[in-house]
């Protein structure tokens, strides 16, 4: 039986110019980390918002296992139909009841070794939906009977949300990585009692922008203080996410290794 979870999580993709710069460069990477689980957070692909069926094909086609979303998976009206469907692609358990989709989802990797993942949506700065941490605690008894290999995304906005939650689930998962914000987090930690943290994984799309959209766009908010078209941004594309191993003997995490694909430059250009 497998010993060993080798998890990717690649963080919130943007804009549908990042499917075939992932399709170019995840094989290095999966053979990089011997990745045998891969999870990526798909809310922002068409657009800059939502994800379709075409989008989540693509990313399956590329071995991807399950696909979380976000707030933004709703602006979308064609995702809604897909999230009904596909029950690989989820989208936050803390909505309210008789929203389409699911919460969370077990995967099998081989007989007998399976991967639950859930997405949970911060209230800190967003929609006041249900209690994420309430949620987990009663949504975790019933597939810690299935799998206690667990993983869940943390869609919020704030820093102390995302400790939290995770501070509260400690022990009681493996893993809590943190989306939404769209900047990597220069804390990825394995907390004492063996859950890996990271309070964001960052975004893979253009770095040449805002969080994915465009500077121009963004900086007119900032100036004008009110709302501006919406503009995707395009250049300087990345990927950014984490390598977590995960003991299928515990369900504790080993390690947790950011990335960020081509890395930035951290010296002046000349
Ligand atoms: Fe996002
Ligand atoms: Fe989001």
């Amino acid at each position: 039986m497998l010993t060993k979870i080798n998890l990717l999580f690649i963080g919130d993709i943007v804009g549908e110019d990042a499917l075939p710069f992932l399709k170019d460069n995840l094989d290095k990477i999966k053979s990089k980390y011997k990745s045998n689980f891969i999870i990526v957070n798909g809310e922002n692909i068409k657009e800059g918002k939502g994800i379709t069926e075409v989008e989540a094909n693509f990313l399956f086609g590329l071995g991807v296992n399950v696909i979380t979303t976000g707030n933004h998976v709703w602006d979308n009206w064609k995702a809604r139909p897909l999230l009904s469907r596909e029950s690989k692609v989820i989208r936050p358990l803390n909505y309210p009841p008789n929203n389409p989709g699911f919460g969370y989802t077990i995967v099998d990797i081989e007989p007998g070794v399976s991967v639950a993942v859930m997405q949970l949506q911060g209230r800190s700065l967003m929609t006041p939906i249900d209690c994420p941490f309430r949620t987990a605690d009663h949504f975790l008894k019933s597939i810690r009977e299935k799998t206690q290999n667990i993983v869940i995304d943390f869609h919020a906005e704030t820093t102390s949300e995302k400790m939290s939650l995770a501070w509260y689930l400690d022990g009681k998962v493996s893993a809590i990585v943190g989306t939404h914000t769209h900047i990597q987090t220069a804390d990825a930690q394995i907390l004492p009692n063996g859950t890996a943290y990271i309070t964001d994984v960052g975004m893979t799309g253009p770095y040449n922008s805002v969080i994915g959209m465009s500077k121009e766009v963004s900086i007119k908010r900032m100036l004008l203080q009110t709302p501006q078209k919406f503009e995707l941004a395009t250049g300087d594309l990345r990927i950014s996410g984490v390598h977590i191993e995960i003991d299928n003997l515990t369900h504790q995490s080993m390690s947790i290794q950011p990335f960020i694909i081509p890395e930035f430059q951290k010296v002046a250009f000349v």
